[in-house]
């Protein structure tokens, strides 16, 4: 299993880095499988490093940037150093937001399109993640020249739990993503908030619950 501790790549609405004691002393000492629905930044999952997790999300880009950092970890860190080797403006942020968006709406989910998100979520206005109505992302730059995107051993080492610990990534509707839950499972629910007004919502992680490519 790994031996470093891992953390998440990613800044999001909800994340519960913070918390991550809280919530483990309130966990089952023993249990079979582990079962997030609402995965998002992974923190929790990082924290604990179950070694068998069914992980669930329905944002397609985020499960894609777990799939990736499982199968394609060195083509994703080459992708972000190369964007990261140039430094930010605006105008880039720009540019490089519409390349992400054609992968959107072309349904490409590969180690592009997951090495574009993580460096978009550390230029983008407060690490949001927010979609219009056609799905395609819209945060605005974070008006801040960033260094470096991504901790690369961090990075290595959530690569090698995803590959060593029998983890499996699926891109479904929480309650289908929770079919296989049977006794002695452990299931963590973290949904998506309810915004205290539509427009105090920062939490549109994706475009409709039932929008996907794959339908
Ligand atoms: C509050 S966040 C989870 C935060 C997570 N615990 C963390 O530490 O980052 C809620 C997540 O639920 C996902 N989500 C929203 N609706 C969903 C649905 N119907 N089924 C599965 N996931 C959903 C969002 O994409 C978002 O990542």
């Amino acid at each position: 299993m790994v031996e470093r501790k891992i953390s998440p790549v990613l800044k999001w609405a909800g994340g519960k880095r913070q918390l991550l004691e809280q919530i483990v002393d309130n966990m089952p000492a023993e249990y079979n499988n582990y079962y997030e629905p609402f995965i998002g930044s992974a923190a929790v999952l990082f924290g604990i490093t179950p070694a068998h997790a069914f992980v669930n999300d329905i944002n397609e880009q985020l499960v894609n940037l777990y799939v990736q950092l499982k199968v394609a970890v060195e083509s994703v860190i080459e992708k972000v150093n190369e964007m990261d080797a140039v430094p930010c403006t605006k105008e880039l942020y720009y540019t490089v937001r519409e390349r992400y968006n054609s992968k959107i709406a072309g349904c490409y989910f590969d180690a592009e399109c997951a090495a574009l998100m993580i460096w978009i979520n550390k230029h983008c206005f407060n690490g949001l993640y927010r979609v219009n109505g056609k799905g395609l992302f819209n945060v605005p730059y974070n008006n801040k020249i960033n260094g470096k995107s991504i901790d690369e051993s961090n990075i290595r080492a959530i690569s090698e739990y995803l590959q060593s610990a029998d983890i499996t990534i699926t891109c479904l509707d929480f309650e289908r993503a929770c079919d296989g839950v049977s006794l002695g499972d452990f299931v963590y629910f973290d949904s998506p908030y309810v915004p205290e007004s539509i427009t105090a919502s920062f939490t549109d992680y994706t475009y409709g619950w039932f929008h996907s490519c794959r339908s």
